[in-house]
């Protein structure tokens, strides 16, 4: 069986990105994978201090909640992403946790997980594409395979449109595009690790 594991970057444990991470994971679990959620808000995670020690020694010296994120995603063959657009970018949850995660590429350990983007904007062109660009960016450098929605729309990823807590429990195409964003993620990751 594949592990997919979904990250959130809100600080709001029960905004619109947990929505729809738990959606591709609910349909990730349907496609056959074991599921994990993790939401960086409810844990202590300090910025990356450039002191190198990754480089020399493969570990973060900074000792707080990453370790056992770090551990979870080392044992993951499909990877989901997501960020509310803050300012047309992911949040500093997000980033803090793609800079403290040095330590995987150390020997690559996410090369070919296959992985993807989620993101929730107020506005409908609020920058969901440009944040689910930056998360691509980062999977990109972490040597992962990147993938979107899927056919048949077969665009970013899952991105979603709302403002308040739970906003997109009626954003059809939010939905849909997690749903879409959860299978892909699965049947490519089950494909490549049989
Ligand atoms: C600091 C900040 C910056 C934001 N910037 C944008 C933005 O550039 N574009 C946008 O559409 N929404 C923006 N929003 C709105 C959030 O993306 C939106 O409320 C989203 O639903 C939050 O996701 P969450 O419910 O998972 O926390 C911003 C919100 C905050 C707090």
């Amino acid at each position: 069986m594949v592990n997919v594991i979904g990250i959130s970057g809100s600080p709001r444990i029960k905004g619109n990105t947990t929505l729809l991470i738990k959606k591709a994971l609910e349909s990730a679990k349907n496609a056959g994978a074991n599921t994990k959620f993790i939401h960086l808000g409810k844990l202590d995670i300090s910025p990356c201090k450039a002191c190198n020690k990754c480089k020399e020694t493969g570990f973060c010296s900074i000792k707080d909640d990453m370790g056992d994120v770090l551990k979870t995603i080392s044992d993951a063959q499909g990877l989901i992403l997501g960020s509310p657009v803050y300012f047309g970018n992911v949040t500093a949850q997000l980033k803090i946790f793609m800079d403290r995660s040095r330590p995987l590429r150390i020997d690559f350990s996410l090369r070919n997980v296959v992985s993807g983007a989620v993101s929730v904007g107020a506005s409908r062109n609020g920058g969901q594409e440009t944040t689910c660009a930056a998360i691509h960016d980062y999977l990109l450098i972490q040597d992962a395979i990147i993938v979107g929605d899927g056919a048949p729309a077969a665009h970013y990823g899952a991105t979603g449109v709302g403002g308040g807590v739970n906003d997109c429990k009626n954003d059809d195409v939010g939905l849909e595009t997690a749903k879409n964003l959860g299978k892909r993620i699965t049947d490519l990751a089950i494909k490549i690790n049989k």
